[in-house]
């Protein structure tokens, strides 16, 4: 149960699938329903706090909306759950919007900023993050050196790393008024360190890297850097709009 507001006994014990309402009711008169340990009767109100039995089975609401959660990264954290010495994306999270289950759909690395989204739903970060959905991530990056046309171009050929590894084409545009020193990068992959590497290959280094999309969501700019809030799944939706794959 999401609710904090107290729901009648055998609403929640039908919303629970034990029974329907009119058959609750009989197992609460019948006293086969207990709340924190007494006895029910009908009247009472409960929420997720208070421990429900039935015939000395506790019954607990299964949870069936996914939480979704935009984080402004800080530089410094982890995109883990947990870390043995760094402080993660999770730990940062205020109380309120934690849950058991919750992980980064996707990393950053420890020193980039910006849009993460972290969820409990499995299926949605795997359609988020596979390259073959060709959901565009967008980021900006600051580096120490003039963009060039040549680079532009590299980029849109597709970038190969050292080791042979072959990026999907991707967009690099200049920022407006930087100088030539920021660009937008656009990719629909998530390899490791990747718009830090392709730089790299084009003889430039990103000093500072911020993520600013993913899909249709957008970093929201009244969200401080290192705040969190709920996402809706309108929101979530959006990610995905005007995606064909
Ligand atoms: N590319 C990088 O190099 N680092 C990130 O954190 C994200 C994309």
């Amino acid at each position: 149960m999401d609710k904090k507001e107290p729901i009648r006994l055998q609403k929640f014990l039908a919303q629970c699938g034990i029974a329907s309402r009119r058959k609750a009711e009989e197992l609460i008169l019948q006293g086969k329903v207990k709340v924190n340990g007494k006895p029910a009767i009908l009247g009472d109100k409960v929420t997720d706090k208070d421990k429900v039995f039935v015939s000395g089975k506790r019954i607990v609401m299964p949870r069936t909306k996914y939480r979704y959660i935009m984080l402004n990264k800080p530089p410094g954290v982890v995109s883990a759950t947990e870390d043995k010495r760094e402080r993660t994306v999770i730990d940062i999270l205020p109380p309120e919007l934690r849950r058991k289950g919750l992980f980064p759909a996707g990393r950053l690395d420890k020193d980039t900023e910006g849009l993460l989204i972290i969820t409990d739903d499995g299926d949605f970060a795997h359609r988020m993050l596979s390259p073959k959905k060709h959901v565009e991530k967008r980021y900006i990056a600051q580096i120490d050196g003039e963009i060039t046309e040549d680079m532009i171009r590299a980029f849109e050929r597709g970038i190969t790393f050292a080791d042979g590894t072959e990026c999907q084409p991707a967009r690099l545009e200049i920022v407006p008024n930087s100088g030539g020193m920021s660009g937008i990068v656009t990719i629909c992959e998530g390899k490791y360190h990747q718009v830090k590497k392709m730089f790299s290959v084009v003889g430039r280094k990103v000093v500072h890297l911020q993520r600013i999309s993913i899909g249709n969501l957008y970093l929201d700019s009244n969200l401080p850097i290192g705040y969190a809030k709920k996402l809706t799944k309108l929101d979530i939706d959006a990610i995905f709009v005007g995606n064909i794959h």
